[in-house]
């Protein structure tokens, strides 16, 4: 293991911050991982684990050690009549092991196609899009538990996943590294086409009963035509969560903005889009210095090259205050701010 000492994390984080690490180590074994957490006493050490860095805003230089995840392999574990377990590594993209389920014809990931990011970060805010999360095809995890280096298996229900949400932002955070992840795919796959901007590119194609492949061209093509490509222009996807509020305080906003967007959530709430309070309050498109909120998706804030995190966490804070005060309503970040 190759301990590097003051690395700049620009090429490791999609914002494009040029923070630095203290130290930086690359692992690219389960049992490298093991023994680092047991010789490193890494519970006592400020670390900060890194897939793709595709949701982490880095606000500073990181006073600590940086662990880049690099275990890759993906295998078939097991299969029934129905269905088969696919485990991947916490460093495979996530985006190759989608289109290793697709190329198979395995279905159930589909939807999350060119999702940026790794394997072992899946799992953290449970990744979703298009009316899929990794939930429904998620079977368990193992992690190595930072303060022991024993490796520790997490059930589907173990993880307690929600919107954007799991153990290891609550309860569990920095106590495990991720180290691989089993998904149950279907063999003869049902998709999901419920969302209505798939749709319509199938219609488009006219196509009526559409493989995985077919549903994962779709995702790919409205991601593409929608979401700011990272390697040209910095960005960590939607930067705050929608929101969740109860029917009666949505039904009141309602009456003085009625373009208002809320869908029933399964909770009995409403989710409202956050991108459209930000737009409502004046942010989308606009930019402040090297930052600024994008001009097709105002969820979605961005480094226009040079940017410090400060300046894009001082954006976020800005916009979370003037929808507070237009809206009465706090939108929470998604990304992981370090
Ligand atoms: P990182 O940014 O490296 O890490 C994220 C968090 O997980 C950090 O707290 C990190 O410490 C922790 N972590 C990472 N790996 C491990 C591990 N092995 N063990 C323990 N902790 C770990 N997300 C969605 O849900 N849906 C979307 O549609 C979506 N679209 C996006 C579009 C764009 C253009 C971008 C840039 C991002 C998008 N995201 C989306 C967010 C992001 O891609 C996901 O959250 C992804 O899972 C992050 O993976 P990562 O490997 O880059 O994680
Ligand atoms: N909207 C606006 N103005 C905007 C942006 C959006 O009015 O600037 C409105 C749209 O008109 C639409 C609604 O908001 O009616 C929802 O917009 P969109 O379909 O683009 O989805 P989103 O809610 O903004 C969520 C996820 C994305 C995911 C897409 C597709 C969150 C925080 N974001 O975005 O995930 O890809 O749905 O399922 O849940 C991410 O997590 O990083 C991410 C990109």
């Amino acid at each position: 293991m190759n301990i590097q000492q003051n690395i700049s994390l620009k090429e490791f984080n999609t914002f494009g911050i040029d923070a630095k690490a203290k130290e930086f180590v690359v692992i690219n074994t389960v049992e490298e991982l093991c023994i680092f957490c047991a010789a490193f006493n890494l519970s006592d050490r400020n670390i900060l684990v890194l897939g793709g860095g595709s949701n982490v805003l880095l606000t500073g230089d990181f006073d600590g050690m940086v662990i880049k995840m690099n275990l890759k392999g993906m295998e078939m574990v097991s299969e029934n009549e129905n269905h088969v377990w696919i485990k991947a590594m916490a460093g495979e993209v996530w985006h190759d092991f989608v289109l290793y389920c697709i190329e198979k014809g395995l279905g159930g990931v589909e939807n999350l196609s060119l999702i940026p990011g790794c394997v072992g970060a899946a799992p953290m805010q449970n990744i979703g899009a298009y009316g899929v999360e990794i939930k429904d095809t998620f079977d368990s995890l193992e992690a190595v538990e930072i303060a022991s280096g024993d490796m520790v298996k997490f059930s589907n229900s173990d993880c307690k996943f929600g919107y954007r949400e799991s153990i290891f932002k609550q309860e569990a955070k920095g106590k495990y590294i991720i180290s691989s992840v089993i998904f149950k795919l279907a063999k003869h796959p049902v998709c999901n086409v419920s969302y209505g901007a798939i749709q319509q590119v199938l219609e488009e194609k006219k196509i009526t009963n559409p493989t995985v492949k077919e549903v994962s061209d779709a995702v790919i093509s409205i991601r593409q035509s929608k979401l700011p490509n990272p390697k040209v222009l910095g960005n960590a996807g939607s930067f705050f969560k929608n929101l969740e509020i109860p029917a009666a305080q949505f039904n009141a906003l309602k009456i003085d903005y009625p373009t208002i967007v809320g869908y029933p959530a399964s909770s009995g709430n409403i989710k409202v889009a956050a991108g459209w309070l930000i737009e409502q309050a004046g942010w989308r498109g606009k930019v402040v210095g090297n930052v600024g909120s994008h001009k097709d998706q105002a969820l979605v804030l961005v480094n226009y090259g040079g940017a410090t995190g400060s300046e894009i966490w001082q954006l976020a804070m800005d916009i979370q205050a003037s929808v507070q005060q237009k809206f009465g309503v706090t939108i929470t970040p998604e990304v992981n701010v370090i």
